[in-house]
């Protein structure tokens, strides 16, 4: 069970390893203890070494993982890899990759069946596009994202899973979604999380879309808001320290 807020950087495709490695020096150099908040990093895959020896204070993610379960599938990376760097988080169904690369809520429920098993802890990402909040459709589609993620695991009660609430229009755009609209759509995630049978498994709830060092104090303290995913503040030590301490 995690007791504190969450706060994931998520790399996505920036950083080469000798970049992440200039980052992490850098923010281990930082005073990184906390008693109220997880600091996570998701680099990209060839960066996940890095994290080896690292501060204990920081946990380590990954930005995907495959659902396929051969061996024989050319350039997938398995959640047993994943393990082996001790990684702690994947995030999966993030918008870009159901955007770019064809992630359905198929292919996000077969990625949860394989990591709900293990040791590593999901982050599922789920958001509505803005011409579906325009046309009143967002608690539909977050209601299919989420059910259909879980449609394929058995809940256990001691198992942890993130979900991180992005609306696709407020990610990389500096416009976070405002306190209201988060508090109402966190609230409709909790409901829809209620009329699903999880055998009282701890689910969390994560926000994501322009969060920065100016906008994070409020939003952490929306109802429901237990942490952040965090794109383009995260790729710059200062701007992420500077969230991570507010949190
Ligand atoms: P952003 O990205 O913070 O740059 O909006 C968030 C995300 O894509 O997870």
């Amino acid at each position: 069970m995690i007791r504190k807020k969450i706060c994931v950087a998520n790399w996505k495709m920036n950083k080469n390893f000798i970049e992440s490695n200039d980052f992490l020096k850098k923010i281990t150099q930082k005073d990184l203890s906390s008693n109220s908040c997880e600091l996570v990093i998701c680099p990209s895959y060839d960066s996940l070494f890095l994290f080896n020896k690292l501060n204990p204070q920081l946990s380590l993610g990954a930005q995907d993982v495959s659902y396929l379960n051969s061996p024989s599938s050319t350039g997938e990376i398995s959640v047993d890899m994943l393990t082996s760097h001790n990684c702690k988080y994947v995030i999966i169904g993030h918008s870009e990759r159901r955007e770019s690369l064809n992630e359905t809520n198929e292919s996000v429920s077969l990625k949860m069946k394989e990591i709900y098993n293990s040791q590593i802890i999901p982050i599922l990402c789920i958001g509505e596009k803005l011409d579906e909040k325009l046309g009143k459709l967002t608690y539909k589609v977050l209601e299919k994202q989420i059910t259909k993620a879980f449609s394929k695991i058995n809940f256990k009660s001691e198992k942890d899973v993130l979900i991180a609430y992005e609306p696709v229009w407020a990610i990389g755009t500096g416009q976070a979604a405002g306190h209201n609209e988060i508090k109402q759509n966190m609230k409709l995630i909790k409901k829809i999380i209620n009329n699903i049978y999880t055998n009282n498994c701890n689910i969390y709830l994560l926000y994501g879309g322009s969060v920065n060092e100016n906008n994070a104090s409020e939003i952490i303290n929306i109802d429901n808001v237990d942490g952040f995913l965090i794109g383009s503040a995260s790729l710059e030590v200062n701007s992420f320290y500077k969230i991570f301490k507010q949190l």
